[in-house]
């Protein structure tokens, strides 16, 4: 797939790789699904069979999240991201790195919480009905509640930064009609 496109001037886009870009939406689909999962079972009574069945689902795309950043992060880091046609400006440039770190930072502490929160507490770990995922960790209540309470801190996080990071590609896209989505469009 070329890493080239071209907006209406004909002004060449130098575009994230495609293994780059598949990870993004990929990863993206994910964890905007596991977020609403788990969001909705926030509101659900524990122990109920719906409320179980839903966070089977929520940790096997948490747990596909873990197994996408391990990949996605090693190739961020050999291949760098592509530069700007035309340059943001400082502020929003350093905005977008802050983001994008935060970002970095939520995808691999997400899953990791979770994780935590479902072997410390003796829970399963399934992936989608085929497999369970090694327990490594010994039973502990007290490393379950705190890794909890990470997971459900981390999760205001992520509310709010994947927010703005989307109305972010939007206005740049519609508003300031520059490159920056396309730089990540399939
Ligand atoms: C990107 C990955 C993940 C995201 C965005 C995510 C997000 C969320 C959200 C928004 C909630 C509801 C708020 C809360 O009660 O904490 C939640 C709950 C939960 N998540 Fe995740 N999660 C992820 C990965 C995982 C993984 C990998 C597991 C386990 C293998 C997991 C297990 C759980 C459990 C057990 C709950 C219910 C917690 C409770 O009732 O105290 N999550 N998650
Ligand atoms: C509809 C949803 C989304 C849209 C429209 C979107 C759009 C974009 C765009 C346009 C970029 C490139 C920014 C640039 O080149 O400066 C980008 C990068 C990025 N996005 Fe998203 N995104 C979405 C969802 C998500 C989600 C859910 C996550 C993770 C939780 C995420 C994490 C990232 C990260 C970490 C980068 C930086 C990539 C890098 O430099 O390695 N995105 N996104």
């Amino acid at each position: 797939m070329s890493d080239t496109t071209t907006i209406t001037t004909d002004t060449p886009i130098t575009r994230y790789r495609s293994s780059q870009r598949l990870l993004h939406w990929l990863m993206a689909i994910v964890i905007i699904a596991a977020l609403a999962i788990g969001l909705y079972c926030s509101y659900l009574t524990p122990g109920i069979p719906l409320r179980r069945a839903l966070l089977d689902i929520h940790k096997s795309l948490g747990m596909t999240a873990l197994f996408l950043i391990v990949i996605r992060l090693p190739l961020r880091l050999s291949l760098g991201e592509p530069a700007y046609q035309r340059p943001l400006g400082a502020f929003n440039h350093h905005a977008a790195r802050g983001a994008h770190m935060l970002l970095y930072i939520l995808m691999i502490l997400m899953p990791l919480a979770g994780y935590t929160t479902s072997a410390a507490g003796g829970h399963d770990l399934p992936w989608f009905g085929l497999f369970q995922w090694p327990n490594l960790l010994p039973l502990d209540k007290g490393l379950e509640r705190t890794a909890a309470e990470i997971h459900e801190y981390g999760a205001y996080c992520l509310y709010a930064v994947v927010s703005l990071h989307i109305l972010a590609a939007l206005w740049h896209h519609f508003v300031r009609k520059d490159e920056v989505l396309k730089r990540m469009l399939l």
